[in-house]
């Protein structure tokens, strides 16, 4: 079975290939050659989602996914949400120092500092049909960034029953409990049920 995933991360893509079954090739859309910007403008991790897979499909009319995911703090309303590449700015590429900056800025005097990573996967099938597949890991925003591994907002945040943040953990860790980890096995177990 062949998978187009619609991302151009190559961080994302072996995170998947780790976690798909050995008989799901992936390309991603370097290995495809799509070289355009997808607008991400919905205001759901799910409607982001389905429009990264729908405009691939529409393209290439094979079976694709894609994901969408970000960070949510309740006491914040649900921000960063699903703009967390564009919290503090649309510059691009996303600054994710001034991200996480703004962050912490926010949470200066809140006593409430829970969280959590969601991941929102859309599998389209060539029939068109679309699954949806989420994945969360719940947590805590630190007081300062601490580690150098990861992205985004992996400096900031401590998984439960840990007490170090993502980028101190590592990928070894991360891999194993985080949001799109669970987001894809999901999608791993009904791309076996298939086979
Ligand atoms: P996207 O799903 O690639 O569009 O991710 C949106 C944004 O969410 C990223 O730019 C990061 O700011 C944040 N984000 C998503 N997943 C992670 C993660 O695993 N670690 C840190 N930040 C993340």
């Amino acid at each position: 079975m062949i998978l187009i995933f619609a991302t151009h991360n190559a961080k994302k893509l072996i995170e998947a290939q780790r976690i798909l079954p050995t008989s799901v090739v992936i390309k991603s859309l370097v290995d495809v050659a799509y070289d355009q910007e997808i607008i991400e403008n919905a205001d759901t991790f799910e409607g982001n989602a389905t429009l990264k897979t729908d405009a691939i499909f529409s393209v290439f009319g094979e079976a694709c996914f894609a994901d969408d995911s970000g960070l949510v703090v309740p006491s914040l309303n649900g921000l960063p949400g699903v703009k967390s590449a564009r919290y503090a700015s649309d510059s691009m590429p996303v600054d994710h120092q001034a991200n996480n900056d703004k962050l912490l800025r926010a949470l200066k005097n809140e006593s409430d500092r829970s969280a959590y990573f969601i991941s929102v996967v859309c599998l389209k099938l060539p029939n068109q049909t679309e699954l949806y597949f989420e994945g969360r890991v719940t947590g805590r925003i630190s007081v300062s960034p601490q580690g150098d591994m990861g992205f985004g907002y992996d400096p900031v945040f401590i998984p439960d029953g840990h007490t170090q943040t993502f980028a101190e953990l590592g990928p070894a860790v991360k891999n194993q409990i985080s949001h799109r980890a669970r987001a894809l096995n999901q999608m791993s177990a009904f791309l076996l049920s298939q086979i």
